[in-house]
């Protein structure tokens, strides 16, 4: 049987030491860190997600302040509520909730938020930095995969690393910070995609498989080495034959957690981790300012 890696209990850990810590910098500097998050639109399940973030700001001792604007809102208006954000010294941390509306366009508004503030590590000044090894912001999911393999001591070194998915805030930056010669990382990094002929071939020789695809499934026991550890950060609504639905992860659970050495659980897994390290990055952000880093 497989070790469970508890994302939430990794959650709630690190949500404490951020407490400790938002409570130490406020003491020691008076500054309080300030989240703004923009939710432009009226997706209901990007409305859940800011709201989550703002109750997760509010346990910790971090100030958020939510701005909601209809979708109608022009990518003028957008842009001037980030570039004032920038301006303000009690916002350490700027987050658009994407996706936008089609109309705007997601590449320059993200452009146009300050790296400095740029907490979900999405800007390009950030992702250059990760690709080079130096202090940026780490996207949140990246960053939450790799704290979960630290805290659970998984050797990362000299192993191999498949990640299965490439997109620009999850796949791509896991690969480049597990192969970056720190720890966790010093990996040998394979990255699979939909113009990989054969994932299994490769998935299976992994000593350490994430999969970051989006699609239920699409790693099953045959796609795993006996001893792998699984991280799965996939999410998907899948409809059961009584007509309810349930969040499940990329990975087929029950017939891949008898083969693993460890594995991530979907809900529970990744997910709360991400909302974790938007926690810590907001936090590091104001330290900065607070003078600490
Ligand atoms: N747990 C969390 O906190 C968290 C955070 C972010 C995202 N997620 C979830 O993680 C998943 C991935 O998110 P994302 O934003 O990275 O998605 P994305 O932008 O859609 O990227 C998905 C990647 O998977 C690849 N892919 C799709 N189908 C594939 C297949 N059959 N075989 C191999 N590769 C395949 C795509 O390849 P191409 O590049 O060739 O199209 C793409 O690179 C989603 O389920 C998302 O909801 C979870």
């Amino acid at each position: 049987m497989a070790v469970l890696i508890d994302g939430n209990s990794l959650a709630a850990q690190i949500r404490e030491e951020v407490q400790a810590e938002v409570a130490q910098l406020r003491d020691s500097s008076g500054v309080v860190p300030g989240l703004n998050l923009l939710l432009v639109g009226d997706d209901p399940a990007s409305a859940v997600y800011v709201r989550n973030k703002g109750k997760d700001c509010e346990k910790v001792g971090i100030t958020s302040t939510i701005l909601r604007l209809p979708d109608t809102a022009t990518e003028q208006e957008v842009l001037d509520i980030v570039r004032t954000w920038n301006d303000d010294a009690s916002v350490h941390g700027i987050l658009v909730q994407l996706p936008l509306p089609k109309h705007i366009n997601e590449h320059r508004v993200i452009n146009a938020i300050s790296p400095l503030k740029d907490v979900d590590g999405f800007h390009p000044e950030n992702a250059g930095k990760v690709m080079i090894g130096l202090d940026g912001f780490i996207p949140c999911t990246p960053y939450g995969v790799l704290e979960m393999l630290r805290r659970y001591n998984i050797e990362t070194s000299g192993k191999h690393a498949v990640v299965v998915g490439r997109s620009n805030i999850v796949g791509k930056p896991l690969s480049i910070l597990l192969a970056q010669k720190r720890s966790p990382g010093n990996a040998t990094v394979t990255i699979c995609h939909t113009g990989t002929p054969n994932i299994a071939e490769y998935t299976r020789t992994a000593d350490i498989l994430i999969s970051a695809v989006g699609s239920h499934g699409v790693i099953t026991k045959d796609h795993v080495k006996p001893g792998a550890v699984v991280i799965d950060v996939g999410i998907n609504r899948i409809t059961l034959p009584d007509g309810t639905t349930k969040l499940v992860g990329d990975v087929l659970f029950d017939e891949v957690e008898p083969i693993a050495q460890a594995i991530t659980p979907v809900p529970g897994g990744v997910g709360p981790m991400t909302r974790a390290m938007l926690l810590r990055n907001t936090l590091t952000s104001a330290q900065r300012v607070g003078g600490k880093q």
